[in-house]
Order: structure tokens, then C-alpha cells, then sequence
């Protein structure tokens, strides 16, 4: 994946793992150094995260069903810290990502369904139930982290439109916002941004469409107004700032597989025994900056494991 060059997808390893010990809060504050670079990185928080305000709407119950072992990974990290390529191909995209226009928005949910809808996402909102969800996040680049999402099931979304029964997958995109985001000019990428998964997957319990993160409403740097989380797969299987879903009998090729389909698949499932062809995936540096073992589904075996019992033929884990 990319990083600070245009075909960052070609960087080595050394370089993924070393961005990210320099963009955790620690090394941050040791690289602007001393207590005037102490207050600047202090100081700079609040401005770049104002618009995340304390609603009460986003102050839901946690899930206790979704363990968790180590403890949440600083907030300050996880919201500066981010991947979302249509705002710059680097991890400090937060203060950029401010520009998109989040309110309206509408969610488009088409293709093989009984009950096709443009979905106001304010109303939708209103209407449905909403809990905290604690998931671990294992990006592909090696990094990850622990954060409390809050949201609902995917699979309330698909309910309101009654796929046709041969509807096999579904298509995620992210809006494209050209004023907004710089990153759209880069014309080397298959823009929009796009992900699938299968309808079992879709349909599994730990898929998430979050709308907030620690208490608050999601920050748009992090997939405002809404993005898809499904924790047993590598992060850029997250996708954010989701516009529409369609379902479709066809496998979809989303971005990453369009742009580098031998390092980038489908499935791209967690798995610290398969690893990326330029690096390994057999441990993990965490925000805060420790390695660690990294987990077959990303721990989340007991979930998921039993959608890949029928498909051991298929490169599940790229
Ligand atoms: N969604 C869009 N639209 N654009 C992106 O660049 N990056 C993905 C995923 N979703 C990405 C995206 C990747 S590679 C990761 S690891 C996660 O978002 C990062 O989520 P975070 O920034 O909230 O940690």
C-alpha cells in the first residue's frame, strides 16, 4: 500500500513499519521536540478535531459480547493516525479530511434487490438502535489497533432492502468528493474507492456499519459519516464514507485487488501464516507502538471461520 510516494505500493517493509513507530503520539512529540513542540502538538487537537462533538445520540452501551484482551488504543492516536486515500496518500490526512461536506448524505442501496432505496442517513439514524462495539483493527500494512466502535450490524441495512436470491455479493463505495479530496487527481488509482464482501459475510454478526468512535461521532478523517468495519479482515477491507451498496450476483474486484491483484485480494482475511509477498504478517505493531503476535481472523475465529470451511481452495488470507 501507499505511503508518502505516488507508487508507495511499491515501498519496502522497513519503510511501512518505521511510519508507523513515527506517527504514534510519542514519537510524534519527539520529533517536533521539547516543550514548545509539547503545546504545539497539544494545541494542534482541539482545532483539527473540533467537529467531533460529545452528541448524546453517540454515547451507546457496549457490547460485551466482543472481548478484547489489551487495553483501547489512545484516542489521540487512533484519530490522527489514519489511511484514506482520497484525501493524500500518507497517514496524516486528518486535517484535510475536515473539508468533506458530511451532512446530507444519502446511502444508495441497489441491484439484485426486491426493495431497491435512497436512504436519508440523518432519518435512518433517528430510527435505528445503536451499541458500542470494542473490535481489534489489523491493518495489512503490519500496524494495528483497539478501538470502541459505535454503530449498528450491517445486516440491519440489508433487512430494509430484501435481496433477490441471486444476489451473491455486495459492493461498498465511497463518495467522491473532488472539491474535497486532493487525493481523487491522482489518477493512477481506480477511483471510487470500493470493497465487497460476500451476502454470508454481510450477513455475519461482526460486520459493522460504525457512525462514531470513543463516545463520539465518527470523525470524518475516520469514514464520516458511516464506514463498514469487519474486524477478522485487513483494515483496507474497512471501507469509509460509504454513498452506496449494491448487490450484485458477480464477485466484485475492488480497489486494491484492481490496482495490485497479486498483493491484494478478495477475501483478504487475517492470517499471521500467509504472508504479504513483501513482508511478513506474523506480528503486528500496535499505535502505542509494542509488537505483538498477530491472530488467525484476527482473533475472531469463533466468529468467522466456519464462512471458509467450503472455500479452502481459494487464496483466503491475501
Ligand atoms: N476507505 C476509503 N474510502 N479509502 C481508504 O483509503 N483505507 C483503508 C480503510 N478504508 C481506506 C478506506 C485502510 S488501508 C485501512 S487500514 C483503514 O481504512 C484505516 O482506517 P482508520 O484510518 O480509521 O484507522
Amino acid at each position: 500500500m501507499l505511503f508518502k510516494e505516488k507508487k508507495g505500493w511499491e515501498i519496502p517493509e522497513q519503510r511501512i513499519t518505521e511510519e508507523a513507530f513515527f506517527r504514534n503520539r510519542r514519537d510524534l512529540i519527539k520529533c517536533i521536540g521539547g516543550t514548545t513542540g509539547l503545546f504545539a502538538a497539544t494545541a494542534m487537537v482541539p482545532a483539527a478535531l473540533a467537529s467531533q462533538n460529545t452528541d448524546q445520540k453517540y454515547q451507546a452501551t457496549r457490547n460485551e459480547r466482543y472481548k478484547f484482551s489489551r487495553t483501547l488504543t489512545d484516542e489521540f492516536d487512533a484519530t490522527t493516525y489514519n489511511n484514506f486515500y482520497e484525501f493524500g496518500s500518507h497517514k496524516s490526512i486528518y486535517k484535510a479530511a475536515q473539508a468533506l461536506k458530511t451532512s446530507p448524505w444519502s446511502i444508495t442501496i441497489d441491484g439484485l434487490v426486491d426493495n431497491p432505496k435512497k436512504l436519508d442517513w440523518d432519518d435512518l439514524l433517528s430510527q435505528l438502535p445503536i451499541e458500542e462495539r470494542v473490535y481489534r483493527h489489523r491493518c495489512v500494512e503490519a500496524w494495528s489497533m483497539i478501538v470502541p466502535w459505535i454503530g449498528f450490524p450491517l445486516a440491519s441495512l440489508i433487512s430494509l432492502v430484501k435481496p433477490l436470491s441471486n444476489a451473491k455479493y455486495i459492493v461498498l463505495e465511497t463518495i467522491m468528493d473532488k472539491d474535497a479530496m486532493p487525493g481523487l487527481r491522482q489518477h493512477w488509482y481506480p477511483w471510487p474507492y470500493t470493497e465487497g464482501l460476500t451476502l454470508d459475510e454481510a450477513g455475519n454478526e461482526l460486520a459493522f456499519m460504525a457512525t462514531g468512535v470513543y463516545g463520539k461521532k465518527l470523525p470524518k478523517q475516520m469514514g464520516a459519516p458511516v464506514r463498514l468495519v469487519v474486524p477478522w479482515k485487513y483494515g483496507f477491507k474497512s471501507i469509509k464514507s460509504v454513498v452506496r451498496i449494491t448487490f450484485t450476483d458477480k464477485r466484485p474486484v475492488s480497489f486494491w485487488e484492481k490496482l495490485q491483484p497479486k498483493e491484494y485480494g478478495f477475501w483478504a482475511n487475517v492470517n499471521p501464516k500467509v504472508d504479504h509477498p513483501r513482508w511478513s504478517q506474523a506480528r503486528e505493531r500496535t499505535l502505542s507502538g509494542q509488537t505483538i503476535p498477530t491472530q488467525l481472523f484476527n482473533g475472531y475465529a469463533e466468529f468467522v471461520a466456519q464462512l471458509y470451511e467450503d472455500k479452502k481452495s481459494e487464496n483466503l488470507f491475501r
